[in-house]
């Protein structure tokens, strides 16, 4: 046998089986919970004007300096979206829900795209779960975001997720931080990493979580944000909040997370099996991206929870894989004897009554389908043939009691049907 010639890409993974259970468990369980606060569903396309995260995510930032996709066509460039949030607030203006209703909670689920070194949790192709609020600056929201969040590591079973809190403070009090952490850099230059040394002067900030040992010695002497009179009640009214409902934090001042965007509130979920970088999920406030895409001054937040990295956090934390659940109630087993016709008449009509009814290869033998109805995990198995096409009775096998009963083939499908018709 030669090598198959193709494979997925780097970082890519086909999901099926066990795998494929393990994320559609995790999209339950935020479908439930998001809707359940409020939010409503939104799809918008895998692909975006570039120029949209450019203006959003931030030319400086990692994910739009170095980890898009590009699609070039005739009409422009294109992005696979690295995010979801920059898609959600162009949908918003897009649709004028700033005039006519411009509170919204959304929230999505879906494959996003981003250039990374593949390693454990860090993926090329993978999957958020997010919500975006748009609409509100009260404080409110950023704890039940936050919450939000919580709630549902707490309901997929993942223990030991800390939360790290921050405020990047606003247009009025981050300038002067800007400069003070300018100011900083420029004296320590020599000790800083290229990359810090290269970008200090568009985008300071992301100096506080570099990685780099030199810059992480350096971070604990770096001066900290003084917010304004505003961010700071802000702030603590999220804090008092969160404290109020039992919602244990971290305050971290060197929180600054990748993306450009956030104002004030910012925070990251994290889990210390996921190694160095730690982050379950993250989000925060980003009050300026929708006036910054042409709309009017309207305040955001939100969160994206990584599928992945939870998944990680969940077989570290010794939760045993999801088992691909089973959905079919019949599976018929074809014996020797019985046309096309009839059996193609069966199976259709224990479909009609009500069955998820399935059927084996014809021509295998009974013993290999019967292996292919226990695979499939159906809960009840029939074998057909030419004596119960003649007599108009057959047996049925209830698989998780082993029990054999003989009825009329006519009632086969009311007999296993599990949603009643
Ligand atoms: P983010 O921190 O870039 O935020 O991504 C959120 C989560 O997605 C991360 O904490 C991580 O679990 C997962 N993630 C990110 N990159 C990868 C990767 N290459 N492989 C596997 N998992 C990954 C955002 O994306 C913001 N849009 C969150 C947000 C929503 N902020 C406000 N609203």
């Amino acid at each position: 046998m030669t090598e198959p010639s193709f494979r997925a890409p780097k970082g890519m993974q086909d999901l099926r089986g066990d795998a494929l259970a393990g994320h559609v468990r995790l999209e339950r369980i935020a479908a439930r919970l998001f809707e359940g606060h409020g939010f409503r569903e939104v799809r918008a396309p895998l692909l975006e004007e570039r120029a949209l995260y450019d203006r959003s995510s931030g030319e400086t930032s990692e994910v739009v300096e170095k980890q898009m996709y590009v699609v070039r066509r005739e009409d422009g460039d294109y992005a696979l979206r690295p995010e979801g949030t920059p898609s959600v607030v162009r949908l918003y203006l897009q649709e004028n829900l700033h005039k006519s209703e411009p509170f919204q909670r959304f929230w999505y689920a879906g494959p996003m795209f981003r250039y990374e070194r593949p390693q454990k949790a860090r993926l090329r192709q993978f999957h958020q779960l997010g919500v975006e609020l748009l609409g509100s600056a009260d404080p409110l929201h950023d704890a039940d975001v936050i919450s939000l969040g919580a709630r549902f590591f707490a309901e997929a079973g993942l223990d030991g997720v800390r939360i790290k809190l921050n405020s990047l403070g606003c247009s009025n009090c981050r300038p002067a931080y800007r400069e003070a952490l300018l100011a900083f850099q420029r004296e320590h230059a020599a000790e800083l990493c290229d990359a810090c040394r290269a970008r200090m002067e568009k985008n300071p900030l992301r100096f506080l979580d570099c990685k780099a040992p030199g810059c992480r010695a350096l971070r604990d002497q770096a001066p900290r944000i003084v917010l304004c009179a505003d961010c700071d009640t802000h702030f603590g009214e999220v804090r008092s909040l969160l404290a109020s409902a039992g919602i244990a934090f971290e305050l971290d001042p060197t929180l600054v997370r990748g993306l450009d965007y956030y104002t004030r509130t910012l925070f990251e979920y994290c889990h210390s099996a996921l190694g160095a970088r730690d982050a379950v999920g993250g989000g925060g406030r980003y009050d300026g991206m929708v006036e910054e895409f042409g709309g009017p001054p309207t305040p955001g937040i939100g969160f994206a929870l990584g599928v992945e990295a939870t998944l990680v956090a969940l077989e570290a934390a010794g939760r045993p894989p999801e088992k691909a659940a089973a959905s079919i109630d019949l599976f018929v087993v074809l014996a020797g004897g019985a046309t096309r016709t009839q059996i193609f008449g069966v199976v259709q009509q224990c479909r009609a009554a009500g069955a998820a009814t399935s059927f084996g290869e014809p021509g295998k033998s009974v013993k290999s389908q019967m292996r292919a109805a226990d695979g499939a995990g159906a809960r009840h198995v029939v074998v057909l043939g030419e004596t119960e096409f003649a007599t108009g009775r057959c047996r049925v096998r209830d698989m998780a009691t082993r029990e054999e009963r003989e009825i009329a083939l006519a009632d086969l499908g009311r007999a296993c049907a599990s949603q009643a018709r």
